[in-house]
């Protein structure tokens, strides 16, 4: 479907939506899994498109057509996600969380399959997982402070902002399945001596007054401008929703009630846009396309 007669109002933005929802494996054949169709998700990839923006899809477990002119990366567990969104937002102007992460994996994953025994099942333990959203407001808020702090001189970028698949993380850490990842420690994450980022740093490299031993991806938004969450709330939706949005330190939050088949896998919702340091909006029942595009104005007004 072509999308017509909307403004170009985010060429030359690169923003990264994430969308559908996260499976946590418990064998090889089973998952703790949610309803969401991604959807959501996929109308805010189209429309950005739409409106002139190079886009990347992070999509876990969503059967819906790839958009035309995304990149799309398919993801499963919460743990890929991750791995995904900030790898995408080192250079992003913009990161949608619109995918439904599961708040909890299986403590254990088992290698093969659980049988079927004569006895009662065994139970099944959770670990938390990492909450990406508000890692992302943690990475700008250091970030930002950082460059205050540098004064003009490259800041370090923080840990959690270097993409290194060895390094899951200290909340993945727990994950039973494969070898104790490298810790990423308080040491700064610059360690401008280490031969690892001497290596990596050239090709990258920006010339300028800010580029400096840190440089280790281009200076152009090393994290994202703008974060916008969404939030499925059952009840209490606009006091869960402000809560949310104060914890998670994101510009917007979309938030929608959810159950007796509102929202999820459906092709219409109402939302509220609650919005940091403004007036909340009000997005009355319709098409997904229609809530993307607030949400894309919204952003718009509030890039650089
Ligand atoms: N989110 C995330 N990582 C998680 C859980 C959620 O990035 N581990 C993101 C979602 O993509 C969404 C936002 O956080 O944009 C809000 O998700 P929600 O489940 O409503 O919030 P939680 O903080 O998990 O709170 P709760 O489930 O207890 O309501
Ligand atoms: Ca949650």
């Amino acid at each position: 479907r072509v999308l017509r007669g909307r403004p170009r109002d985010l060429a030359g933005r690169k923003v990264v939506v994430s969308a559908g929802g996260t499976r946590e494996a418990i064998d090889p054949v089973r998952y703790l899994g949610n309803r969401s169709s991604g959807r959501q998700g996929y109308a805010l990839a189209r429309t950005a498109v739409a409106r002139g923006a190079e886009v990347t899809l992070v999509a876990a477990n969503v059967t819906l057509p790839d958009p035309a002119g995304a990149k799309v990366v398919r993801v499963e567990s919460a743990s890929e996600l991750r791995d995904a969104v900030l790898a995408a937002a080192a250079d992003a102007d913009v990161v949608v969380m619109a995918a439904a992460v599961a708040d909890f994996r299986p403590a254990t994953r088992h290698e093969a399959k659980i049988k079927k025994t004569d006895g009662e099942p065994e139970p099944i333990f959770l670990a938390k997982n990492p909450d990406i959203l508000a890692e992302l407001g943690t990475i700008r808020r250091e970030a930002r402070a950082a460059r205050t702090r540098a004064g003009g001189t490259k800041p370090p970028l923080p840990a959690a902002t270097v993409p290194d698949p060895a390094a899951a993380g200290p909340d993945l850490a727990g994950a039973a399945t494969g070898p104790e990842p490298a810790a990423v420690g308080p040491e700064p994450a610059g360690a401008t001596t280490g031969p690892e980022s001497a290596a990596a740093a050239p090709e990258l490299a920006v010339a300028g007054p800010e580029s400096g031993d840190f440089v280790a991806r281009p200076e152009r938004g090393a994290y994202p401008e703008v974060i916008v969450g969404f939030a499925a709330e059952t009840h209490d939706v606009l006091a869960n929703g402000q809560a949310k949005l104060a914890r998670k330190g994101c510009d917007l939050l979309v938030v929608n009630q959810v159950g007796e088949g509102l929202a999820f896998g459906t092709t219409d919702n109402a939302a509220t846009v609650l919005v940091a340091g403004g007036d909340p909006v009000e997005v009355p029942f319709g098409p997904k396309e229609a809530l993307a595009d607030v949400v894309w104005d919204l952003v718009a007004a509030r890039l650089p």
